[in-house]
């Protein structure tokens, strides 16, 4: 007898469809797994043999084969196990082949049957939707996470046997308890109330989250570049809808975190400067999402970004331009999304007091090494520079942003502008811009064009420079509520600009 049952497997971020078919007919005892398996997969066999008996159900003693289909698509991991059991126990005449009509199933058996979540339940059952499958049928542990896809029937199932009971129209399991996330000043447990001084940085930070721009804080030791950028989370705008699903999506596949909930805030990711190329930008091998990918539309932060190999900061460059990653794979390439605000903190020199003539012990070979780890086409990528001073004068008495509440108001409003000015091309914030949106909406007064033809003229900006300086500007024209981008934001812009700042930058004592 000939039963089939619908399931999926992922492909690193990319969900396949498989049906499990599976035929018994008389011969010798037997049961091959056919179809492009992998060893998690082949090793099904045995999960379901005993899941099928210890739920106490009959193993048929025949000639089993189970034909996952398409052949030419590679499945991975044991999600499938459950449709490969309801498919003999179908194909046995156990249960109703019909009732796994217009069903999916996705879970891992045990032993002993019961049905465990596997990662990346979301992504199914988004892909279950799209198939036009009416229920998805997964563990209870999972179970809210895919009921987060609307337009679908999502019923929990502990055990096999109660997946038998719910084919044939019977109740789901119950569901655990919602989890609690604990709660935190401003949401994160950290405040830029914390801060004292350095009002540049403070504001490098909030017009870089304001409009998706790429930062560095370089200056000696101790004087707060960590601990700011520790705050960045709490001044970030929240995620909407369709950008919420992306980036739970990511991560319901890539961590082993079940997730009831959609993300709201944005993904900060600041990996330790020893991680490798392959970590950062994600690998050829299964599995292999990079820190870039799930620091997709939120922030990658990497501190102390001198010590960092030089090819891993250089693999940086396409993502950093494109918002996407391509990873080269045996048989083709994936493309991956990779849209981050890259943060990144440095000392001046390798001793961190480059310009205090009386501490800097660094040779002028030293620093240069130093200067072009950071020089170059990465730097180029970057639109905020801040040099953080240790601070000699006394502290303005009320800092424009007092907390990071304030700070997060202004960004949001700030974003607000942006995408309303940018709705109907595809992108909702000021760094996003290409250059025909730019020409389109930048809105220079002739004294700020006038200004950012000298700073071309003069050399010191490349054309990508001059894009990068063009979309801080109106960042910061988005922050001072001017619809019109003006001279002092334009200078404001071109002070921070990498290549401006760094000619200013103190030399090697
Ligand atoms: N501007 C500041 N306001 C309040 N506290 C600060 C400030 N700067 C530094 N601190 C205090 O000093 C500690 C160390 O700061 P932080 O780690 O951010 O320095 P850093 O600039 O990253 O130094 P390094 O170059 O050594 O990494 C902080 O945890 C904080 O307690
Ligand atoms: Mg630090």
């Amino acid at each position: 007898m000939l039963a089939r049952a619908h399931t999926f497997t992922l492909d690193v971020l990319h969900v396949r469809p498989v049906t499990v078919e599976v035929d018994i007919r008389p011969g010798l005892s037997s049961f091959a797994v056919v179809g492009l398996a992998d060893a998690a997969v082949r090793e099904a066999r045995e999960r379901v043999r005993a899941a099928i008996l210890n739920s106490g159900y009959e193993f048929p003693t025949s000639r089993i084969t189970a034909n996952l289909a398409p052949g030419d698509v590679p499945k991975v991991g044991p999600g499938l196990d459950l449709a490969l059991a309801c498919a003999v126990l179908a194909a046995s005449g156990q249960l109703p082949g019909d009732q796994l009509d217009g069903q999916a199933l996705f879970g891992e058996l045990s032993l002993a049957g019961e049905v465990r979540a596997c990662a990346g339940t979301l992504a199914i059952a988004q892909a279950a939707r799209h198939a036009g499958l009416r229920t998805l049928i997964v563990a209870p542990a999972r179970a809210r996470e895919a009921m987060l896809v609307e337009g679908l029937r999502v019923q929990s199932v502990g055990r096999l046997d109660s997946a038998v009971r719910v084919l044939a129209g019977g109740a789901a399991d119950p569901l655990p308890k919602p989890t609690q996330r604990p709660p935190g000043r401003g949401g994160h447990g950290v405040d830029l109330a914390d801060v004292k001084g350095q009002p540049h940085a403070v504001r490098a930070l909030v017009i870089a989250a304001a409009g998706a721009h790429n930062c560095l804080l370089s200056g000696p030791p101790g004087t707060g570049k960590t601990m700011l950028a520790q705050r960045l989370p709490s001044i970030l705008p929240p995620l909407d809808h369709a950008e919420a699903l992306e980036v739970t999506r990511i991560h319901s596949i890539s961590s082993r975190r079940v997730t009831d909930r959609l993300f709201s805030s944005r993904p900060f990711r600041a990996p330790h400067h020893s991680i490798t190329t392959a970590g950062l930008i994600g690998s050829a091998h299964r599995g292999g999402v990079g820190e870039i990918v799930l620091a997709h539309r939120g922030v990658l932060f990497l501190d102390e970004l001198s010590e960092f190999s030089r090819p891993t900061l250089e693999a940086l460059r396409q993502p950093l331009e494109d918002g996407r990653v391509a990873i080269v794979r045996a048989q083709h390439s994936a493309v991956y999304p990779a849209r981050f605000t890259l943060l990144a903190a440095t000392n001046p020199c390798p001793c961190g007091y480059a310009g205090e003539v009386d501490r800097c012990r660094c040779t002028e070979a030293a620093m240069q090494r130093h200067q072009r780890k950071l020089s170059g086409p990465l730097l180029d990528r970057i639109d905020l520079l801040t040099q953080l001073a240790r601070e000699t004068t006394p502290e303005p008495r009320e800092p424009l942003y007092r907390d990071s509440a304030t700070a997060r108001a202004a960004v949001i409003d700030a974003r607000q502008c942006q995408a309303a000015r940018l709705r109907g091309e595809g992108m909702a914030v000021n760094g996003e811009m290409n250059a025909g949106s730019l020409a389109r909406h930048a809105q220079l007064e002739p004294g700020a064009e006038r200004l950012l033809r000298r700073a071309q003229t003069s050399g010191l900006l490349s054309a990508r420079g001059q894009h990068r300086v063009l979309r801080v500007a109106r960042t910061i024209a988005d922050l001072a509520g001017s619809q019109r981008t003006s001279e002092p934001h334009v200078a404001d812009a071109l002070a921070m600009r990498p290549e401006i700042g760094r000619a200013a930058e103190p030399q090697a004592a």
